[in-house]
């Protein structure tokens, strides 16, 4: 038997919405194709982008987006991105060697704040701390965030038709900066961190500054640059908000073609975010105490071998989600509203043509991927107060390579608004559906009035733009009254129910 608890009494602390963040990089099919199509297009769009991403990604609450990269980030210079776009160079970015793709800059720092304003999300800058100077992360800085006509900058904003402040809260300071963002010991970051951040921090007090923490759970990295923080800083000048890991599970197998052993082995490798999260913040509170450093996972997502997705491989990094991402999204949304006293922010990489994306896009054509389907789901727990959910679940045993693993069967999570919970179950079971007890511990009743579920008849199943609704979310008639529901959750399916509280749930 398989069993939910939810412990109402046991309130673990406000969702933050941009747990359900998102990601574009000028990184093959993202921007150009993706999110973006120019004005001239004939293909419906607002100021230059998709409206149909637009109107989608509306509908998920997207709460904040981080640009121009990742590894882009890191040769990208934001002056090249503003003015007049005949006047715009045609650069050479980050993944050149890869892609073969120039740099456009069509889309700069105007233009991504246009997509933020007309989704309705915070931008979220990622700058350049390997190739350019602190002064020219100032300088963006007041580019963007100085009131108009109060510096040359300002006025050159007001020149290229914004003459409002963009206000950009969140700016991260380097990419990666343990691999290509300058290959840096955590020493040497730590020093680079400080000059840059207290550069940026001279020129707008308010800003969140993001460091780059490890590369999945390195904790020895985490260690290191906490240390070096510690030993060689007065804490008023070295202003550090947010702390950001990045995870992806990789396969070396195909994204489409899996047996059910690669796919509990997907499956597992997504569950290890919460063993990251519970152990990088545990070291972190050792130096954070009151935890005012917040913890992000900035990229996250499935990493399979290229050329699954509609254009063959011809966009880098592109590839097709099954049912099996879809499952990959659900888990780690569930790690996160579990873990939302540790989880500051998260940003799925990325949100369309590339790795774990939302949408596949190629001129006229749209689709929403299973992921979407998982992000419009779990939407309800957004800014929700997550409750205790204990799981007493049926393991399932599996292969990898010689070694015999397990993973739980059933997992979940809840939350409360209002005296509405929304609560989102995983069946990792490859072939068998589950029946599940789910407890509510609140003495009053309660009346399970919503239950959606997203499922295919075959797990290998993806949308396409030939079928673009193979994967789709069914809703499914309930109406049950009381505290102990039987729930028969299907194989290998995300579900999510909303509860009405019949009495007021006290918020603690
Ligand atoms: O998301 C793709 C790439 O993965 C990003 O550019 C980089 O930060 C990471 O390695």
């Amino acid at each position: 038997m398989n069993r939910i608890n939810i412990i109402l009494p046991e309130q673990i602390g406000k969702i933050n919405p941009n747990i359900y963040g998102h990601f574009v990089e000028h990184l093959g099919g993202v921007i150009y194709d993706g999110i973006w199509v120019g004005e001239q297009s004939s293909i419906p769009n607002i100021k230059g982008f998709r409206k149909a991403l637009i109107d989608l990604l509306k509908k998920i609450n997207a709460p904040v987006i981080r640009w121009p990269g990742g590894c882009f980030a890191e040769a990208y210079n934001w002056r090249d991105g503003i003015g007049p776009k005949s006047g715009r160079p045609k650069t050479v970015g980050w993944w050149f060697n890869n892609e073969g793709r120039l740099e456009s800059n069509e889309v700069g720092t105007h233009e991504f704040i246009d997509f933020c304003r007309l989704v309705g999300a915070e931008p979220y800058f990622a700058a350049n701390a390997t190739t350019t100077t602190p002064l020219e992360i100032r300088n963006w800085i007041e580019y963007c965030n100085f009131p108009e006509n109060s510096t040359s900058l300002a006025k050159l904003r007001t020149e290229n038709g914004s003459p409002q402040p963009f206000k950009v809260k969140y700016w991260g300071i380097g990419n990666e900066s343990w691999g290509y963002g300058g290959f840096m010991t955590p020493e040497d970051y730590c020093a680079a961190y400080r000059k840059y951040s207290i550069t940026a921090v001279s020129a707008d007090k308010n800003l969140y500054s993001i460091a780059c923490g490890p590369n999945g759970n390195d904790l020895q990295w985490t260690r290191r640059f906490f240390d070096r923080l510690r030993d060689v800083t007065i804490p008023e000048f070295t202003k550090i908000n947010g702390y950001s890991a990045h995870y992806y599970c990789g396969t070396t197998g195909d994204a489409l073609k899996f047996d059910e052993n690669q796919w509990y082995e997907l499956l597992l490798k997504a569950g290890y975010m919460e063993e990251m999260i519970v152990q990088q913040r545990a070291l972190m509170d050792s130096y954070d105490p009151k935890r005012e450093i917040g913890l992000i996972i900035d990229e996250w997502g499935c990493w399979h071998p290229e050329g699954s997705g509609p254009s063959k491989g011809a966009y880098f990094l592109e590839q097709q989600s099954t049912m099996r991402d879809a499952l990959v999204a659900a888990i780690t949304l569930n790690i996160f509203n579990n873990h939302c006293d540790k989880v500051a922010m998260a940003n799925v990489a990325q949100l369309v043509n590339n790795l774990h994306s939302l949408f596949l896009a190629a001129g006229e054509n749209l689709i929403v991927t299973p992921n979407y389907h998982v992000f419009d789901m779990f939407k309800g727990h957004q800014a929700g107060i997550a409750l205790r959910s204990i799981v007493e679940t049926d393991k399932i045993t599996f292969t990898q390579g010689m070694e015999e693993k397990q993973i739980g069967k059933i997992s979940c999570s809840s939350s409360l608004k209002g005296n509405k919970l929304t609560v989102t179950i995983i069946n990792s079971h490859y072939s068998e559906d589950s029946e599940v007890e789910l407890r509510l511990f609140e003495n009053g009743l309660f009346r399970i009035n919503k239950q959606v579920v997203l499922k295919a008849p075959d797990p290998h199943m993806f949308n396409s733009f030939e079928e673009p609704e193979n994967v789709k979310p069914l809703n499914i008639a309930i109406d049950l009254t009381g505290r102990d529901f039987n729930i028969t959750v299907p194989a290998a399916s995300v579900m999510l129910l909303e509860i009405d509280s019949m009495v007021d749930i006290p918020v603690l």
